[in-house]
């Protein structure tokens, strides 16, 4: 029989009520912060099947070019296919990658996840070239924006350079909300912005467990908001933390909440916070005037965990990709996935009418929907530490998510 699973809802739950300073004094202790809520999901509802849409029908949003017969080829459209000669980098590597995800270190004894390669159905996705990728950024900058998955591809492409390149750390405070660094021979800024809901948002409450989060629906982020205007190129990404339970606030006022479960309190879903996060975030860019950099929204990407929730002993354990026909995307999890490209294919037209700046879309969820096997589990942290919940939801450095970045140097050369 084959397994029917379904790639399962994840959240930070932090145990702890400052979820932030947790993660700043414990790296073994974030495993805590990715963990699922369950209130609205019962595990019944697993095993509701829907493929996710790819690419909307319109616009230019996910270009991408490649060599096919029609001379056009959709990169996110494809399989994943065995490839023997392994990753760009080891963990021996001098770059910076997070020990959560640094599975080699922790002795993650099989190897095989990182020994295939995304296949577009359409051409090739050829390997990552790092002096093309900076010799393509020589003069301009880059800036990731989001949560722990977005530091985790920016830690992937920090380690995928490291073999051409190494940058100066211009602003290094480990875990500050700002981080930047800088490749001298290439005069190229990379930048991390450090925000998990994209706009404003602060705790709820303190000192109870699985704290509730205030967040400000239409004040974005100043955090990132004012410090991108001059960057050519973001990659702008949000999800996990949607998931918590949420107090919705417009115009400083509450609105509503997610899972509060307060009588006289509306209950909204996480799809309307998700939905006007992303609104309030794209309104901020095509509004700033100076900014005519392009903006990669990186797609949501589920989490693994198998056989119960993640704080039900689930587990993520596989070692090789799921053939298509064996893994589906949950309705829940196509609905944000949904709610996010719609967002941003409204900007993108928007964009379009007033030659504002450009949005394109990196649609890693189908690819990564397929790797409950690139998750780094147990294998984030020593054996020795106690940590009960594997980590179903980040990425194995190296691992799929390296993917990511050939994508994105695919993108970013049709780009001129
Ligand atoms: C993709 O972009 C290229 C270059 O800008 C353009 O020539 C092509 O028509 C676009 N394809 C689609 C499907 O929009
Ligand atoms: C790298 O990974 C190998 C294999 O898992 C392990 O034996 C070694 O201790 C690791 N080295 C470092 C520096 O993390
Ligand atoms: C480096 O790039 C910036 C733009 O990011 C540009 O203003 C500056 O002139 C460049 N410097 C050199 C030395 O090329
Ligand atoms: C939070 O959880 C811990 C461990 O589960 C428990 O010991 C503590 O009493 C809880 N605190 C509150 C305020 O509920
Ligand atoms: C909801 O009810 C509680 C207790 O009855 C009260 O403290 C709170 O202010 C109310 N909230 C709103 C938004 O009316």
């Amino acid at each position: 029989m084959k397994p029917r699973i379904t790639a399962a809802l994840a959240s930070p739950c932090p145990d702890n009520p400052k979820p932030l300073i947790l993660f700043i004094s414990s790296s073994l202790l974030l495993t805590t912060l990715f963990c699922l809520y369950n209130y609205s999901f019962s595990p019944g509802q697993q095993g509701v099947i829907v493929y996710y849409s790819l690419l909307p029908s319109s616009g230019n949003v996910g270009n991408s070019t490649g060599t096919s017969s029609k001379g056009h080829c959709n990169l996110f459209s494809g399989d994943w296919v065995p490839y023997a000669e392994g990753p760009y980098y080891t963990n021996a590597t001098n770059c910076e990658m997070d020990d959560r995800q640094n599975c080699m270190k922790f002795g993650r004894p099989d190897t095989e996840f990182m020994k295939w390669r995304w296949k577009p159905y359409e051409c090739g996705l050829p390997l990552f070239d790092a002096t093309e990728f900076l010799e393509l950024m020589r003069g301009k900058s880059m800036a990731f924006i989001g949560d722990s998955l977005a530091r985790n591809q920016l830690q992937s492409l920090l380690c995928m350079l490291a073999s051409v390149a190494d940058p100066t750390i211009v602003a290094h405070a480990p875990f500050a909300k700002i981080r930047l660094w800088f490749y001298a021979e290439y005069n190229f800024t990379l930048a991390f912005y450090w925000s998990f809901h994209l706009v404003r948002s602060e705790d709820a409450e303190v000192n109870v467990n699985l704290t509730r989060m205030n967040v400000y629906l239409d004040e974005v982020d100043e955090t990132w908001a004012t410090q991108v205007e001059n960057f050519n190129f973001l990659i702008i990404s949000s999800g996990q933390w949607f998931l918590r339970p949420l107090m919705y606030y417009e115009k400083g006022k509450l609105v509503g909440c997610y899972l509060c479960k307060k009588q006289n309190i509306t209950d909204l879903d996480v799809f309307y916070g998700y939905k006007m996060a992303f609104r309030t975030s794209f309104r901020t860019l095509l509004n700033l005037e100076k900014f005519k950099g392009i903006t990669f929204l990186r797609t949501f990407t589920p989490s693994h965990y198998e056989n119960g929730y993640w704080n039900e002993g689930g587990t993520c354990s596989r070692t090789r990709p799921t053939p298509k026909h064996e893994m589906k995307l949950s309705d829940y999890f196509s609905e944000l996935h949904s709610t996010q490209v719609a967002e941003l294919t409204a900007a993108e037209t928007e964009a379009r009418k007033t030659r504002g700046p450009k949005f394109r879309m990196l649609e890693v969820t189908e690819m990564m929907t397929l790797r409950p096997d690139g998750h780094p589990s147990h294998y984030g942290h020593p054996a020795s530490a106690n940590i009960k919940n594997p980590d179903c939801a980040h990425w194995c450095l190296p691992g799929p998510i390296d993917t990511w970045n050939e994508a994105l140097l695919q993108m970013l050369k049709t780009e001129g």
